[in-house]
């Protein structure tokens, strides 16, 4: 499976779809400095100056809406190999114990190929940090001891070797979970759901226990 590093892209998620119309496959490209990256729901996504950015295509898991927990848990479970202390916050962010954000996942699909995008941010001195996401982003070192591009390779080669199935996914996800049976926000287009999250149903929505009914959430962003 060949690596690419590029020291610096727009996105690491578009040089993959590019490489996939040119007929390649099986590609993992890291940008050391992406400078518009995408997040979920269309939102930017701020890489520190010492940031894993990496994308790669993927087949789906055999639950396709599974795909992207899938990723979270395996990334989880590499950064805790580490002795880094990491959490999951659905359906995908990663985040250290503090709460904050240090990682997320994106997936995305165009033409038949499923690409996947996975940002860590691992150093970033609060003056890097754009004022709207001050006190919400966290690095996962705290110094610039770890070389991004390694860790890159070593996770890719972790999820690689170890993907999962949808069983596992949805028994792994719930112990990773940061925020089981904690009050939440569900942001959902322009619905505001609260109440307690209970958990991920069989295609991995957030289950949230409202006071009227157990609510079953697919596509929203959570505040915890
Ligand atoms: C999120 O939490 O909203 C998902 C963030 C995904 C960011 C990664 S960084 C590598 C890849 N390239 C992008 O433009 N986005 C993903």
């Amino acid at each position: 499976m060949p690596s690419y590093r590029i020291h610096s892209c727009d996105s690491a998620q578009q040089e993959v779809f590019e490489r996939l119309s040119k007929g390649e496959k099986g590609v993992m490209v890291h940008c050391d400095h992406q400078k518009k990256g995408e997040g979920r729901r269309l939102r930017p996504w701020f890489s520190a100056k010492r940031a894993v950015a990496m994308s790669f295509d993927l087949d789906p898991n055999s639950k396709l809406s599974l795909t992207s927990l899938e990723l979270g848990v395996l990334s989880c479970e590499f950064l805790r190999s580490l002795g880094l202390r990491v959490g999951l916050k659905w359906p995908n962010d990663l985040l250290l114990e503090s709460g904050r954000k240090c990682g997320g996942i994106l997936i995305q699909s165009k033409q038949g190929a499923l690409v996947a995008g996975i940002g860590i941010n691992l150093f970033s001195p609060n003056e890097e940090v754009p004022d709207e996401l001050k006190g919400k982003l966290g690095g996962l070192y705290e110094n610039d001891e770890q070389d991004p591009w390694e860790l890159a390779q070593n996770l890719y080669a972790y999820i690689c070797a170890n993907r999962l199935s949808a069983k596992s996914v949805l028994e792994k996800w719930k112990t990773l979970c940061y925020h089981l049976n904690a009050q939440v926000t569900a942001l959902e287009d322009a619905e505001k759901i609260k109440g307690k999250f209970l958990g991920i149903g069989e295609d991995g929505e957030a289950l949230i226990e409202t006071p009227l009914e157990i609510k079953r959430v697919y596509n929203a962003s959570l505040v915890l």
